[in-house]
């Protein structure tokens, strides 16, 4: 299901790499690019925290292609990116707590990782480069909602090598007139999100948990807030970010959520209800590296890409909740079910 699509672009005309594109978000770009009729899509992915299972029904597709690869090595970075046009960066190591477990871990992904994305497209003389940030950038500012000039201190590595990113982006902008586009994602959910091991996030969490009978963990007292955004209105900035003619929204960054904000203890309450479930959540302490508010103000990327999320936060969640039931716990989707 996609609801949008620029009608003046014509993908077929060209080649994409979407890098972690076996991952929740990388796979629903190229779901989207394949349903639309691109010329060519590369997925570079190591499989680290991806499934090949997210991306099994592409390989039927005559222009997909899966090179099973490590953005930390940059010949395979070379490789990956010849004869492509548009890259599209999601891959990295996500999450704040797996962040201050392994800093180095992290920070070779996500900062060597890009480095060697973004330096490998531009000797390959891409087209543009469009990158996921996070809204971890906002750190310690208390602003509300949050504006894309006015961040504060970063809270953990993660933060640090996102913000890092976004700083390559910029020198690459100016030194070598590399076109960039990098994208704050604020909470991204959806279908293929995983709900496993100690990093997974919270909507595919309490989705697990409720559905299985069992009570999951809140960290702090649940009044904390969130900006949730449905994966297709990322899928939406991606695209636009790529194909956009003005030639003024270059080498920003832009928020992408909904503009909206739910506490943890309203998105417990409404995940219950669509499960239908009688369980409550164990409260437990605070986390580290923890915002206590998130909230985008999202008129910039409205302003420049003409990014215009389509999908609402409870209608995001319903069919979250009816792909879980469907795929995930009835263990049809053995990849998810598996690792
Ligand atoms: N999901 C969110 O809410 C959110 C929020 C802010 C930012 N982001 C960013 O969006 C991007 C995609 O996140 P996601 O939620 O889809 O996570 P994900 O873990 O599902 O996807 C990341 C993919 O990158 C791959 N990868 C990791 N390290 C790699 C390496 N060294 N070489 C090659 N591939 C590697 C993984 O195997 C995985 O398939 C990431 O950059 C993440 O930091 C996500």
């Amino acid at each position: 299901m996609h609801t949008f699509h620029p009608e003046n672009i014509e993908l077929k005309k060209y080649s994409f790499l979407v890098t972690g594109g076996a991952g929740f978000i990388g796979s629903h770009i190229v779901e989207y690019l394949l349903n639309h009729g691109a010329g060519k899509v590369k997925v570079l992915d190591d499989l680290s925290t991806g499934f090949i299972e997210n991306i099994e029904a592409f390989e039927n597709y005559p222009n997909f292609e899966f090179i099973k690869g490590d953005i930390t090595d940059y010949t395979t970075c070379l490789i990956a990116t010849d004869k492509i046009d548009y890259v599209l960066h999601q891959a990295a190591l996500g999450s704040v707590p797996r962040s201050i477990d392994n800093p180095v871990a992290t920070n070779l992904a996500n900062v060597s990782g890009f480095l060697n994305v973004i330096t490998a497209a531009k000797e390959n003389k891409i087209k543009r480069f469009v990158y996921a940030s996070s809204s971890s950038v906002y750190g310690d500012s208390l602003e509300l909602p949050k504006t894309e000039d006015q961040i504060g201190k970063p809270l953990s590595p993660y933060a640090v090598s996102k913000l890092t990113n976004e700083i390559y982006a910029d020198v690459f902008y100016k030194v070598y007139g590399f076109e960039v586009i990098g994208l704050r994602y604020f909470n991204i959910f959806g279908p293929r999100q995983s709900p496993q091991g100690p990093y997974a996030a919270v909507i595919p969490l309490f989705v697990d948990y409720l559905a299985n009978g069992n009570s999951p963990f809140i960290n702090g007292d649940g009044e904390q807030t969130r900006d949730f955004t449905y994966v297709e209105n990322a899928v939406q900035a991606n695209i636009k970010a790529l194909f956009t003619s003005n030639k003024n929204a270059l080498n920003k960054v832009y928020n992408i959520a909904v503009g909206d904000r739910i506490s943890i203890n309203e998105l417990f309450n409404t995940i219950k209800d669509l499960l239908d479930s009688k369980i409550n959540p164990t409260y437990r302490s605070k986390r580290d590296g923890d915002i206590h508010d998130s909230l985008a103000d999202i008129s910039l990327a409205h302003q420049m890409i003409e990014y215009n999320p389509k999908v609402k936060l409870k209608d995001g969640l319903k069919i979250t909740v009816e792909w879980f039931k469907k795929y995930h716990l009835t263990k049809e989707h053995v990849g998810i079910a598996s690792k």
